[in-house]
């Protein structure tokens, strides 16, 4: 055994233990005739003290060390005369009586300490060596906290673990496929899964009634915070269940997980919200609704004044900020440049005051007359000491930029508060989305969501009308997972690759197998994908998910550490046989 203990471990209980501890050095001080060590292992931090009057060689050869030589030493627990209380080990030291060097170490290239000097790419390249910092190991075992946890619930709720294929096939849905040559089948390619969808479907059809897989998806995307090209579900299906009974069983995981990790109890039911109220109140499917400021239209109330910016505007609504009117002239200025932005995209915003002495002030006085600005207040419940701010434009642009002035308001207000938690379910998702580009419908969640059965009939007549028994489960305006219950019924499923406008061939070309699949005997199932690099992200309380993965890709798509994606060798390109063909 190299080792008796860790560095984590020994309090004041251990003193006078002859111990045996192996690490990382993490920094050495010398003071008078002594050598104070710190070692570091994944477990935490003990103090080594060699002392120059016992030993002056051994003292000599600490005095060597070097930060992050891989040193084992034998010693004695001893109390500590000064104490770190900040330290589990706080209160002892280890009164060293050998020591060896197990590996040396090149001077790392940036300091391995809580707050390092080291730059973000400077910390991707050598990413081995930025998880032994204390955040990330921290991030790190969060993550596996929350595996174990996810894995003991839904097991013992009977779900089976199940793995899928990582080579699957190409399919036009979603988001751009991954793609693998195959070099045996010259030509042909394989896709990596987007998700385990069509495979999860098919156990159910099996009669596997309740899967999950911590799984891998592949999506060739454009990256964000929350975005990584590949990344990490909980995938879940489970069959004879109606949307009420996956919804149900997939809080009860939700708040295990709150409970078991975060210590965070939730009474009764989440809410459930309507995919049409979302937008309408909130500008977005995810809303954050750990506070009010709730979107109102105007449209209506504000035509007549002859203010071209409202009478042109085919949308006009407004958010009442609580205590808003002591803002000063350049915190509006300010959200008046926010939402100027091009990313956010209005052309300007009108504010009206509910003064304290129960006045109004508003930047459109010139065409509204008090007691119109006072119909306003009261349509917002506005109070003194309250400010609207309002937008016009375009219906859908505008509600889009109302969200991210209201989440700014939110945030500046501090109404977002980190450690509070509000999850809801935004249900009633619309079944398809209108593409103008390439003039046709998508399916806004995947093709195999099944219409609600009283919607059914306008599929033909009215498809954007359509909803779906489709759902996400949104934390604090984070997507953290969406699902369906699907369809199982095989002519429900022509008639939607029918809307989606596939011919029958190429609907068989791309889904032939599934199609045949449900002619077996297919279950009613439904089922749900968590993002578990969001979930694990929230629950740390960071927006990036880059984080929480152990070797993430930057933002470019790019693994700095590996240096991929990179060239491969002529002679692999000839075996695939494949040519890069140069852009130019
Ligand atoms: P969906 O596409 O909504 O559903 O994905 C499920 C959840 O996965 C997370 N997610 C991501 N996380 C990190 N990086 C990404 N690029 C990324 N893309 C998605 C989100 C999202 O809510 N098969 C269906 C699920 C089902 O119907 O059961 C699916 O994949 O948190």
């Amino acid at each position: 055994m190299y080792r008796t203990h860790t560095c984590g471990e020994l309090n004041l209980k251990d003193a006078g233990k002859e111990v045996t501890l192996c690490g990382w050095v993490q920094r050495s001080r010398n003071l008078g005739g002594m050598t104070f060590t710190d070692l570091r292992d994944r477990y935490g931090i003990t103090q080594l003290v060699f002392d120059m009057e016992g030993d002056s060689r051994l003292c000599t050869e600490a005095r060597n060390l070097g930060r992050e030589y891989v040193i084992s030493v034998n010693g004695k627990v001893r109390e500590r005369s000064n104490k770190n209380p900040n330290l589990p080990t706080g209160e002892i030291e280890i009164e060293a009586v050998s020591l060896s060097v197990l590996n040396p170490s090149e001077l790392p290239p940036f300091t391995i300490e809580d707050e390092t000097d080291g730059g973000e790419e400077l910390r991707m390249k050598y990413r081995y060596l930025d998880l032994r910092r204390e955040p990330l190991k921290n991030n790190l075992l969060l993550r596996h906290k929350m595996a174990s946890e996810i894995r003991s619930y839904l097991s013992s709720m009977e779900f089976i673990e199940v793995e899928t294929p990582v080579l699957i096939k190409s399919t036009p849905e979603g988001a751009r496929d991954y793609i693998v040559p195959s070099r045996i089948n010259p030509g042909e390619f394989y896709a990596l899964p987007q998700s385990p969808q069509m495979f999860k479907q098919l156990l159910m059809v099996s009669g596997y009634d309740r899967y999950f897989q911590i799984v891998k998806c592949f999506r060739d995307e454009d990256l964000r915070a929350d975005r990584q090209p590949e990344f990490t579900q909980v995938d879940c299906e489970m069959s004879f269940v109606n949307q009420d009974d996956v919804l149900k069983t997939f809080e009860g995981l939700t708040k295990h997980l709150f409970m078991q990790v975060k210590g965070v109890a939730f009474n009764g039911p989440f809410p459930r919200i309507p995919y049409s109220e979302a937008m309408e109140s909130y500008g977005t499917d995810k809303p954050d609704i750990r506070f009010g400021m709730k979107i109102r239209e105007m449209t209506d109330i504000v035509k007549g004044g002859g203010f071209a910016v409202f009478e042109d505007a085919a949308y006009t609504g407004g958010i009442c900020v609580r205590g808003g009117a002591s803002f000063t002239r350049k915190q509006i200025d300010l959200l008046t440049d926010f939402v100027k932005k091009p990313q956010i995209g209005a052309k300007g915003m009108v504010y009206a005051r509910f003064n304290e002495d129960g006045s109004f002030k508003s930047s459109v006085d010139k065409f509204f007359s008090a007691g119109q600005i006072s119909d306003w207040m009261d349509y917002f419940d506005a109070r003194e000491g309250d400010l609207l701010l309002i937008l016009a434009g375009d219906r859908e642009a505008t509600l889009k930029a109302l969200c991210e002035l209201r989440l700014k308001a939110g945030d500046d207000l501090g109404l977002r508060k980190e450690g509070e938690f509000a999850p809801l379910w935004v249900v009633d998702f619309p079944l398809l989305e209108w593409d103008d580009e390439t003039e046709r419908f998508y399916a806004m969640h995947h093709p195999f969501t099944s219409p609600k059965n009283e919607d059914i009939e306008l599929l033909d007549k009215e498809p954007a009308r359509v909803r779906a028994n489709a759902y996400d489960l949104v934390i604090n305006g984070v997507e953290i997972g969406g699902g369906s219950v699907r369809i199982h019924d095989s002519s429900l499923q022509k008639k939607m690759f029918e809307v989606l406008g596939f011919t029958e061939n190429e609907a068989r070309d791309q889904f032939g197998f599934f199609i045949d699949a449900f002619r077996y005997g297919a279950p009613p199932h439904g089922g749900v994908a968590f993002g578990f690099d969001r979930w694990v992200a929230l629950f740390g309380g960071s927006e990036s998910i880059r984080d929480y993965i152990a070797f993430p890709k930057n933002n470019a798509g790019r693994d700095v550490m590996i240096n991929t994606p990179s060239p491969v060798s002529p002679a692999q390109l000839k075996e695939l046989k494949m040519r890069i063909i140069d852009e130019e």
